[in-house]
């Protein structure tokens, strides 16, 4: 953890074109299924987080040689050599859960710390857990640990998931492609990075389809191999630069994105009065006037609204003309960032799930400190429209998610530096 933090000069314009990265949550489960292969992958257009680092150094401590140069990834499992995760490593990375599929799969047995809370509020594995039980897996939970073995081999099952829970799809999916006959998941998750994932591992052998839909079959084969993979655009990095130009009246072209992930968030941003033009893998946002409010935005599993852009969102909103209500429907403990925004002059009034933004003519700078990763972007959005200067400590949660986050935004005349 840093005490590393951003000094901003609110309200100017931003104008320019930023390049969109590759997709923090597809390269983690991706990185976790290339021990699958026992054989060497590269991975491209990977992004250079610190959760994409906490996920090499959990290779490298299971055996894989794995290593980053700019925007690749190699990575050589055919070493893997251990089967569990330290404790210090899964606390780095919450979604390490991940690993745990993957690593089944490959050794036939894993252990691991539960990921237990975090800064969303419990995030529990109760769904992971029961599916790979369905799968031959024993699991017992112990002390902070989870034991889990298949010492017969994972057997293919048909699982119906209570929530279409986008780790859990993930895990059945690792460890169903080498498992003993057919896997089926009915009420799968369909975000763009589970169809990611789902290629990358046909790439390497897997038969999998159906994946972006609601039922996913997976035929088990005997083993997978290595490849070459480009992994997609990240929609919430995308969204994140789009409040970005919104709240400071700006016009921002943004390059090597995907639109087409982005169905029921783009039409939020024409509502607030943004003009938005799609050209291929390029969105255009110009916004001349006030925003306007944007009525009614629910969090829903995709292709419904992201609870990941819900934040940044949430920002564009505390500065639009009227009322806009958040129901967050997929994290309990979303709205940490509501009380950082109200210390800049936001309006905000949340209860349970529910937040009501009244927008306000505009925020004035002040110290604010991130929440997570998602809120602590939406406060920078904040900050840049706000008049005068923001201290913006805590980025290191910022720095999980974003890449270079502050020189793209210096790059289209942000005023931010980072102390
Ligand atoms: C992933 C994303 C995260 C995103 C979220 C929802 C990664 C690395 N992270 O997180 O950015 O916000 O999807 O789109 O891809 N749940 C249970 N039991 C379980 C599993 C989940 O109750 O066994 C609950 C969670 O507490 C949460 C909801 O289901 O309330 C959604 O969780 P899930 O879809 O699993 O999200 P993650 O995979 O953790």
């Amino acid at each position: 953890m840093s005490a590393q933090r951003y000094i901003i000069e609110g309200g100017h314009r931003l104008e320019g074109k930023i390049g969109i990265h590759g997709a923090k949550n597809s390269i983690l489960p991706i990185m976790a299924a290339t021990v699958l292969t026992g054989d060497r992958c590269v991975l491209k257009n990977c992004p250079r987080l610190s959760d994409a680092r906490a996920a090499i150094e959990i290779l490298r401590y299971l055996g894989c040689e794995a290593q980053q140069r700019g925007d690749v990834t190699t990575v050589d499992s055919s070493k893997m050599s251990r089967c569990d995760i330290l404790d210090s490593l899964m606390r780095e990375m919450r979604s390490s859960i991940v690993f745990l599929g993957a690593m089944i799969a490959r050794c036939g047995s894993a252990c691991l710390s539960s990921p237990g809370g975090c800064e969303l509020g419990p995030r529990p594995i109760d769904i992971h857990i029961a599916a790979l039980r369905k799968m031959n897996v024993s699991i017992i939970e112990r002390g902070g640990f989870l034991f889990c073995e298949a010492p017969k081999g994972i057997k293919g099952a048909d699982i119906a998931l209570s929530f279409p829970s986008v780790g859990a799809t993930e895990n059945i999916l690792l460890a169903g492609c080498t498992a003993w006959g057919e896997t089926t998941i009915t009420n799968a998750a369909r975000e763009p990075e589970i169809v990611d994932l789902a290629e990358f591992l046909n790439r390497c052998g897997a038969r999998i389809s159906g994946a972006g839909e609601s039922v996913i079959r997976i035929d088990g084969v005997p083993e997978l191999h290595g490849c070459e993979y480009r992994v997609i655009p990240d929609r919430i990095e995308t969204v994140t630069y789009m409040a970005a130009a919104a709240v400071t009246g700006g016009h921002l072209e943004l390059t090597g994105a995907e639109p087409g992930h982005l169905a029921a968030v783009l039409p939020i941003f024409e509502e607030a009065g943004c003009d938005v033009k799609v050209r291929g893998g390029v969105i255009e946002l110009s916004a001349d006037e006030r925003l306007k409010s944007m009525h009614l935005i629910r969090t829903t599993p995709y292709p419904g609204f992201p609870t990941d852009a819900q934040a940044p969102v949430m920002a564009a909103a505390a500065v639009a003309r009227g009322t806009t209500v958040f129901v967050e429907t997929i994290f309990e403990n979303r709205y940490r960032h509501a009380a950082e925004l109200a210390r800049l002059g936001a309006d905000i009034k949340t209860e349970s799930r529910v937040a009501i933004v009244e927008g306000v003519e505009r925020l004035e700078g002040a110290p604010v400190r991130c929440t997570d990763l998602r809120g602590g972007a939406a406060i920078t959005v904040a900050a840049l429209s706000a008049w005068g200067i923001s201290e913006v400590s805590g980025i290191h949660h910022i720095e999980r998610g974003y890449e270079s986050f502050e020189k793209n935004l210096a790059g289209i005349g942000a005023r931010i530096e980072k102390l």
